[in-house]
């Protein structure tokens, strides 16, 4: 289904990335795993990805430094060509109480979670733009759409992907090329494991469907969006979230 589709999925050495980026290399895509310092875990997707017979890179870049990001898209270009799909996935929390909230909390989260997708979307735009269904694919967040207590930095940055996503959209159209986010409810990765339990508790009670997503039921909605299959839905954010409200 994505044959000969080149994907680039930042912070895909772990978690849901990594998911994302096995889901599409399983899918036939060569795929890029864009990481920041987990490299042995980026190895481990590249070796995942080759092992069910696709084609992978493993490329090293902070997406919050444009140079790097230029840099990558370099090696991204030599091993593959041009990029169809960029997932946005790589993200941080920082959490504290607003009146704890520090500047520099402020401005670390700021730098990875919006400046990182300024940073990638630009570098990769006229790839995406040129391709023949491209695909910007934005990992939000359900706290993006309720706030979340402790996590005025990091709801910021989820909520501000909607309206560039939108803004996108508007500015893809013409080519037939689409942007939307995925708005993951809460998953069972690293990140939750920062998560206090028994604020994990009181989480599961909020999700009708009474239990957290896996890193698979994230990987098949981006997928899904990454495919032609998706080729009239732009501008969206699908949420993935258990049924929870927002
Ligand atoms: N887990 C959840 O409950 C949840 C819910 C909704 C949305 N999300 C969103 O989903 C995305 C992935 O979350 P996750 O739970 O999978 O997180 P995670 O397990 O903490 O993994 C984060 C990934 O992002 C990479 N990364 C972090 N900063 C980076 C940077 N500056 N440059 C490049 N890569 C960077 C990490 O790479 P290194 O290991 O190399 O640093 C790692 O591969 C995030 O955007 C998050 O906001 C998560």
């Amino acid at each position: 289904m994505l044959e000969n589709q080149t994907c680039v999925v930042t912070g895909s050495s772990r978690g849901i990335g990594r998911g994302i980026a096995e889901e599409l290399g399983r899918h036939g895509a060569n795929v890029v795993v864009n990481y920041r310092s987990s490299e042995a875990g980026a190895r481990e997707a590249v070796e995942a990805i080759e092992d069910a017979g696709g084609d992978a890179i493993a490329a090293q870049a902070d997406v919050s430094d444009f140079e790097a990001v230029q840099a990558m898209r370099e090696e991204v270009h030599d091993a593959f060509g041009s990029v169809d799909v960029l997932v946005n996935n790589a993200g941080i929390t920082i959490d504290k109480k607003f009146e704890n909230m520090t500047k520099e909390d402020w401005e670390t989260v700021m730098r990875v979670n919006l400046g990182g997708v300024f940073n990638c979307t630009k570098i990769f735009f006229e790839d995406v733009k040129a391709a023949d269904h491209g695909r910007l694919v934005n990992i939000s967040s359900v706290v993006g759409q309720q706030g979340n207590y402790g996590q005025a930095n990091y709801a910021a940055t989820k909520s501000g992907l909607f309206g560039f996503t939108r803004t996108l959209a508007l500015e893809l159209a013409s080519t037939g090329s689409t942007a939307n986010c995925v708005a993951p409810g809460f998953v069972e990765t690293d990140m939750l494991e920062d998560v206090p339990e028994r604020v994990q508790e009181k989480i599961i009670d909020r999700i009708p469907l009474n239990r957290f997503a896996t890193v698979d039921d994230i990987a098949g909605i981006v997928r899904f969006v990454a495919s032609e299959e998706s080729s009239y839905m732009t501008g969206q954010i699908l949420g993935v979230n258990g049924g929870m409200e927002w």
